[in-house]
């Protein structure tokens, strides 16, 4: 049964459903170069939920921004790394929804390509008209936050603040209406056995997607991919504090500890710098199915769901699906691992 969201505010932003694909392509690739036999593959495309370049957050900014619209608010202010998908999409829902924005970007990822702090996501942040804020890593983001918005009412403003990737208990719904969404594509499709791969950063996807999964009772199991933290097990725990709050929302059983499963074998020296095998997923799954995935977070986790399946992790199931969370204006400000400066 799908879940009922009339109880909450919502600001229609998203196109939706996002399509189901088959990757028969990539399917076809990995069972040459390897001899092995795998699970039909899927891809969720939710970097085609349709929002100036798309991706995971559209989802939950239909609530969040449905919460700003409710409570008042005039802008919206959010934060993020300086290439943030999150931030970028937060400009162009408050654009949608005739707010205001204003992005706090906090420098810190050490990665030295010439476009990092000037296109991509930061580009668009500033075609959209958002007000960029960039401020050094080592700030005190509690200090900075709380400054921002006392400057803001000061100034005769009604400020809302959206959590790093937006990942509340209210964003998160998003993606517990997802993963009925998806579901129910895949009974349609006649897909009993299926598992959902996807990167997770802030974990509000995670958190989602765990939380819908309590209150349908049934559907594929989730697994994500660690692109984000370098101590997976304290990851772990907020997601799970806040997959339960996001259940408590929806009035759905809480979900036990062990259904956050998170992959960490992809990181590499640290969140939003490149590795080998993103590299090689990013151009294997373009040259295979014409599929744009991104450098911080799609591509590691595509290189884990790739490795995953040839350690036959997915072998006694119909079909292992990665979601496809977006992301891919990261690729200009990546350009050097692509192309031969
Ligand atoms: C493209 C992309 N994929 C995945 C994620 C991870 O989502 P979450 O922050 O909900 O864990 C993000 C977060 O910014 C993202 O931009």
């Amino acid at each position: 049964m799908p879940i009922s969201l009339d109880t909450f505010a919502r600001f229609p932003l998203a196109h939706l459903p996002t399509p189901l694909v088959e990757m028969k392509r990539l399917r076809e690739a990995l069972s040459r170069e390897t001899g092995h036999k795998f699970p039909r593959l899927f891809i969720k495309r939710d970097d085609c939920t349709g929002l100036a370049g798309g991706g995971n957050k559209t989802r939950k900014l239909e609530f969040l921004i449905g919460e700003a619209i409710a409570g008042g608010a005039d802008t919206v202010v959010t934060t993020g790394a300086v290439q943030s998908n999150h931030a970028r999409q937060t400009a162009a829902a408050a654009a949608a929804a005739g707010l205001a924005s204003v992005l706090v970007l906090f420098d810190t990822v050490p990665y030295q390509g010439r476009s990092y702090r000037r296109s991509g996501n930061l580009l668009l942040d500033a075609v959209l008209g958002a007000e960029v804020r960039i401020v050094p890593g080592d700030a005190d983001a509690g200090a900075v936050f709380a400054g921002v918005m006392d400057e803001l009412r000061a100034a005769g403003r009604t400020p809302y603040f959206v959590p790093v990737g937006g990942s509340s208990a209210v964003g998160s719904l998003g993606y517990a209406a997802a993963y009925h969404e998806l579901a129910i594509q895949l009974e349609d499709a006649g897909i009993g056995d299926a598992a959902l791969i996807h990167a997770s950063s802030s974990g509000g996807t995670q958190a989602g997607l765990i939380a819908g999964a309590c209150h349908r009772g049934r559907g594929p199991e989730i697994r994500a991919v660690n692109v984000y933290r370098a101590d997976p097990d304290h990851m772990a725990q907020g997601i799970h504090a806040l997959a339960c709050k996001t259940a408590a929302l929806i009035e759905a059983p809480a979900p036990a500890p062990g259904a956050v499963v998170l992959d960490s074998d992809q990181l590499g020296e640290r969140y939003g710098l490149p590795t080998d095998a993103m590299r090689r997923a990013v151009e294997l799954v373009a040259r295979t199915e014409g599929v744009l995935l991104d450098p911080v977070y799609t591509g590691k986790g595509m290189a884990g769901f790739i490795a995953q399946l040839l350690a036959g992790v997915y072998s006694q199931r119909d079909a292992a699906i990665f979601l496809h969370t977006g992301g891919m204006p990261g690729l200009f400000a990546y350009e050097e691992e692509f192309v031969a400066s």
